[in-house]
């Protein structure tokens, strides 16, 4: 369960320590964009070092690490010195279509087989709209690799790709092109058969906004939220943590289904019809409750 993704710039020891303790489900440790060109061989080493260095228990955060776009000749050098420290996942910026992410996965293996780690074992996770080639190929993400388990969106850099002074009119609300990356992301997720993560909040002095943020992404199918600072942890979280009486009565409906059997299509449940689409909103509560799917109670 990623309710909450925290960024940490991956040059600063002193964040990444906080970051630790700031009850985020997930840290992305950040070798792209909030580290300087200057600072980028010492932030790898920081990474690394943090990596295997941090307690990786049940409950601690999962490690993401951010890597350099494709284009950037930095993204080998980035694996070569983190993959050995075994991140849940790797975070594509600017992914521009599912080759890219057929080619980061073939260049993770090879990293993982010179770390002796197993075969796959790492994730990835890809920001889908930072470039216009990359919105445009949205369906592309869906079935490349076997490794991809998010895709997230990110308004910043596609505002520079497409040359648009901000991504937000004077009412505050994201212009056109904005809404249709957020909702592209929802789409290639599904598509893919993966979790759609919703991007940061920047104004992280501000926890109604993001609140109301939170709530219109849960509301449209996105299972967590980047976050810049810590601060703003336990709003998404509390967010994306589905109420008491929804999890019961998702509990429910897949007690039901488990009992009618497989053939099953349409059940009842107080009164009001319950169908398969019923069902995998079910699964859906349950996986962001954090139940384990054999773990579920089996109505006779
Ligand atoms: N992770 C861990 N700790 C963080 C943090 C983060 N993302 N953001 C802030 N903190 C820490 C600060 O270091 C500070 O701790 P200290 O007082 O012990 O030094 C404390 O939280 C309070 O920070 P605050 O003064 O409110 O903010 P700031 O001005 O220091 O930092 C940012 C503001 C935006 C620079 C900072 O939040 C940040 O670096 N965010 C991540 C940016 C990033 O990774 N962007 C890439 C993706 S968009
Ligand atoms: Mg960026």
């Amino acid at each position: 369960m990623m309710r909450s993704l925290l960024f940490v710039p991956g040059d600063s020891e002193r964040k990444m320590e906080k970051a630790a303790a700031s009850g985020a489900d997930a840290l992305i440790l950040d070798l792209e964009d909030s580290v300087a060109p200057s600072r980028k061989i010492e932030a790898r080493r920081l990474v690394a070092a943090f990596l295997s260095g941090a307690d990786r228990g049940a409950g601690a955060p999962k490690l993401i690490v951010r890597v350099n776009a494709l284009d950037t000749g930095l993204t080998d050098d980035d694996l070569a010195a983190v993959v050995a420290g075994a991140p849940h996942a790797i975070l594509l910026p600017k992914a521009g279509s599912g080759a890219d992410i057929q080619a980061l996965s073939a260049a993770i293996a090879v990293e993982e087989a010179e770390a002796g780690l197993p075969d796959g074992a790492i994730r990835i996770h890809a920001l889908i709209t930072e470039t216009a080639g990359g919105m445009l190929s949205a369906a592309s993400f869906a079935g490349k690799s076997a490794r991809l388990s998010a895709l997230a969106w990110g308004a910043e850099d596609l505002a520079a790709d497409i040359g648009a002074s901000s991504n937000k009119d004077e009412r505050g609300r994201y212009t056109d092109v904005f809404r249709l990356a957020r909702s592209l992301t929802i789409l290639a997720a599904a598509h893919a058969g993966v979790d759609a993560i919703d991007t940061v909040f920047t104004n992280f002095r501000d926890p109604d906004g993001l609140d109301a943020e939170c709530r219109a992404a849960v509301r449209d199918g996105f299972s967590g939220k980047m976050a810049i600072h810590p601060d703003q942890v336990d709003v998404i979280n509390a967010a994306f943590t589905p109420a008491p009486a929804d999890v019961e009565r998702a509990v429910r409906i897949l007690a039901l289904f488990a009992a009618a059997g497989p053939d099953a299509g349409v059940l009842s449940l107080d009164g009001k019809m319950i169908d398969r689409p019923h069902l995998r909103q079910a699964e859906r509560v349950a996986r962001r409750a954090g139940l384990e799917p054999g773990a579920l109670p089996v109505q006779d």
